[in-house]
């Protein structure tokens, strides 16, 4: 079970520029994006199923086209393998999970403001991980989630990433190994988005 997202500011993101979309774009997807937003839309999808994918393979490389979107099937498809994806779409972004295998994972959106509108902190552990005011609020966010999913304390959770490795939810110390995370900022918006599948509440006390 893995999972991906990404998140577009589609204010900071601005018009794609021809030399761009020759680049990310499959000769597919070019006949096929709308607009700005359209292409926006894509390049989250591709994101996400990258974070997924590369979960598998460490070493995949990054090469936009070849993350092939399928708008009406909605799934990523790539030679390292398939992935299905999701959009949400808010008032000023677009945001994207990915996933394999099992059901959809939860999502949660916010912008920094709104995060910080509420208290919250970072474990020492948690706080080596992180490069910014974004990675702080997205780390909030998430453990906001996955507190109210698993009905667990969000003062006893942390978001590591030891090694700078994808991020790994972690519990009073010890790591909850069947619960999966992606974390995505862009501008001024966060996103997080959570496989739970395998972590019933009862099972991560
Ligand atoms: C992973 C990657 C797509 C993230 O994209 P981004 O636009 O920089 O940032 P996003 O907002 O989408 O995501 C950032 C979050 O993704 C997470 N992340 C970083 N690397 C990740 C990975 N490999 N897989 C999953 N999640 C990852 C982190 O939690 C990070 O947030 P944080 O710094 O606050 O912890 C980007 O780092 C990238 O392009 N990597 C390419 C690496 C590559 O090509 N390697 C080739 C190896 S040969």
């Amino acid at each position: 079970l893995a999972v991906g997202n990404d998140i577009v500011d589609l204010h900071d993101a601005g018009e794609p520029s021809a030399r761009f979309l020759d680049r990310v774009l499959a000769p597919a997807e070019r006949r096929s994006a709308q607009g700005a937003a359209g292409v926006w839309r894509l390049w989250a999808a591709k994101e996400a199923a990258f974070k997924v994918l590369a979960r598998a393979e460490r070493t995949l490389p990054f090469t936009h086209r070849a993350f092939v979107v399928d708008l009406e099937a909605a799934v990523v498809r790539h030679p390292a393998g398939e992935v299905r994806v999701r959009w949400d779409t808010h008032p000023g972004a677009v945001s994207c999970v990915g996933w394999r295998g099992g059901g959809e994972p939860a999502t949660s959106t916010a912008t920094l403001d709104e995060v910080c509108a509420a208290p919250g902190t970072l474990g020492v552990e948690e706080a080596r991980g992180v490069s910014g005011q974004l990675s702080i609020g997205v780390r909030l966010l998430c453990k906001r989630l996955l507190a109210s999913r698993l009905g667990l304390e969000e003062r006893d959770l942390e978001i590591r990433r030891p090694g700078g490795r994808p991020p790994e939810v972690w519990r009073r110390g010890r790591r909850l190994g069947r619960v999966e995370i992606s974390l995505a900022h862009d501008g001024r918006y966060l996103a997080c988005a959570a496989r739970l599948d395998g972590a019933r509440p009862d099972a991560v006390r």
